[in-house]
């Protein structure tokens, strides 16, 4: 039987408190000069109250997002027995496969229902930054598809260590441009800054927010973190929810890998108000690189999201803007803050984090695949890593469900890397990580004690 989902769930009407995120505090703005004043709306109106509102449960996908949706989903929903034997353990591990449409992740989700929201608005072009190059694909794809121009900055290192990717964008006839570039302020300070720059999604989103504010008609679309990236990917737990049903399992543990957190929020969301509901407990745990552990070392403050320096302050998970990570394979999870909306419930204890070690990541990933044959994106193993720690260290077999949240046949040179034994467990340097922190802490102290 094909199990469609027709609503996204809108996790918002489950705990309304989320939805009234209050203003930073005026002292953090005024500080770097209130900038943030002159910000041009980005988003469309419906995109912002999607990310507002709190009175209806489940939102209905709209028709024209539907037939796009039609090309890929439903989605595999397997159970990787093989990967049980290898492993040697009696528990159920499911995995639901978003590595399988044409962009090969599952940002496609929200590409294609941000594309046609603006599309919608009479937006022309749409700026984006992207890390691993997974949404700079999808989105491009998707403005191809809705008739949208598109302008992509890929973080650096990414850039380097996955060249198909870009071509790809390129392909869909997206302007790509790598980042930090020459063609924005943004960018050029950060190479001034360090001419070594890695780069960062901070640094990427910073350089395609100053091309939206300049180009009428453009607009600066989002890959995850925001409340409606998160909405949009719920189709994905929506859809496993039922796959789960006809199978006639209910998993214990749900895990997914966080960068700011879309995936996760959206295989998650959909199994915790089921188990709110219906009172049917289920663990979520969300899993993170050593490298970039916002939730498992980071701390709940105000901090920037991007390196522009004209969105306002968020209160979120983070690492500090400050923070340099290092470069590795998995790309998507380099964020140095978590969505807001996802801190916040971290916070109120409804999910745990773990962070795993590259090395490990690959170890899991390389198992995985020669177990099922999947070859999934470096950020995807780690939901793998979070489903094996969960089988060990169950007393008894359980049942448990991995989000996959793309494929990793362009991360292959990635692989080449750890199978020629010249990866590294990619740990941050401490003594940088102790000073983003610390400035962190200074300005959040600072805004509290006036
Ligand atoms: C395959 C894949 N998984 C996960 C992520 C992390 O993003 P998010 O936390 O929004 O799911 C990315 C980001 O680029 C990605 O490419």
């Amino acid at each position: 039987m094909t199990v469609l989902a027709d609503t996204w769930c809108n996790i918002l009407n489950d705990f309304p408190a989320y939805a009234k995120r209050g203003p930073a505090p005026r002292n953090l703005e005024t500080a770097r000069g209130g900038r943030n004043a002159d910000v041009r709306p980005q988003m469309t109106l419906e995109l912002f109250r999607q990310s507002n509102q709190a009175d209806c449960a489940e939102i209905p996908i709209p028709d024209p997002v539907l037939e796009l949706y039609s090309l890929y989903r439903p989605t595999p929903l397997i159970r990787a027995k093989a990967f049980e034997e290898a492993l040697g353990t009696t528990s159920r591990i499911y995995v639901k496969f978003e590595g399988q449409n044409a962009a090969g992740s599952h940002k496609l989700n929200s590409a294609i229902a941000q594309a046609y929201y603006f599309k919608k608005a009479g937006v022309e072009r749409i700026t984006t930054g992207t890390g691993a190059g997974q949404w700079g694909a999808a989105i491009s794809w998707a403005c191809s598809r809705a008739g949208l121009d598109v302008t992509v900055f890929m973080v650096g290192v990414s850039y380097r260590q996955k060249p198909l990717r870009p071509v790809m964008m390129r392909v869909y006839g997206a302007e790509i441009h790598e980042s930090p570039s020459e063609v924005t302020e943004v960018g050029r300070a950060a190479r001034i800054a360090d001419p070594q720059c890695l780069g960062s999604l901070s640094i990427a989103n910073g350089e395609a927010i100053e091309i939206a504010r300049s180009i009428p008609g453009a607009r600066f679309a989002v890959g995850s973190g925001e409340n409606h990236v998160l909405l949009h990917q719920t189709v994905v737990g929506q859809e496993a929810l039922l796959q789960m049903k006809e199978i006639g399992d209910f998993p214990d543990v749900v895990t997914a890998c966080v960068g700011a957190g879309s995936n996760f929020a959206g295989i998650s969301f959909p199994f915790l108000r089921r188990s709110l509901r219906a009172g049917k407990a289920v663990r979520i745990i969300a899993a993170e690189p050593v490298a970039c552990a916002k939730l498992t070392r980071g701390i709940y403050a105000y901090d920037l999201s991007d390196a522009s320096s004209t969105t306002p302050y968020v209160r979120m998970m983070t690492l500090g803007r400050d923070v340099v990570v290092p470069g590795i394979h998995a790309g998507g999870l380099r964020y140095h803050g978590t969505s807001p909306l996802l801190s916040a419930m971290y916070q109120d204890g409804l999910f745990e984090a773990r962070a795993y070690r590259q090395l490990q990541v690959f170890e899991t990933a390389v198992l995985f695949a020669r177990a099922t044959g999947l070859i999934v994106a470096p950020e995807s193993a780690h939901a793998l890593c979070a489903a094996v720690d969960a089988v060990r260290e169950a007393p008894a077999p359980i049942s448990v469900l991995a989000n996959i949240s793309g494929h990793g046949l362009l991360d292959l040179s990635s692989y080449d890397a750890y199978l020629r034994g010249e990866m590294d467990d990619g740990l941050p340097d401490e003594t940088m990580i102790a000073r983003s922190l610390s400035l962190l802490r200074q300005r959040n102290e600072y805004a509290e004690a006036i």
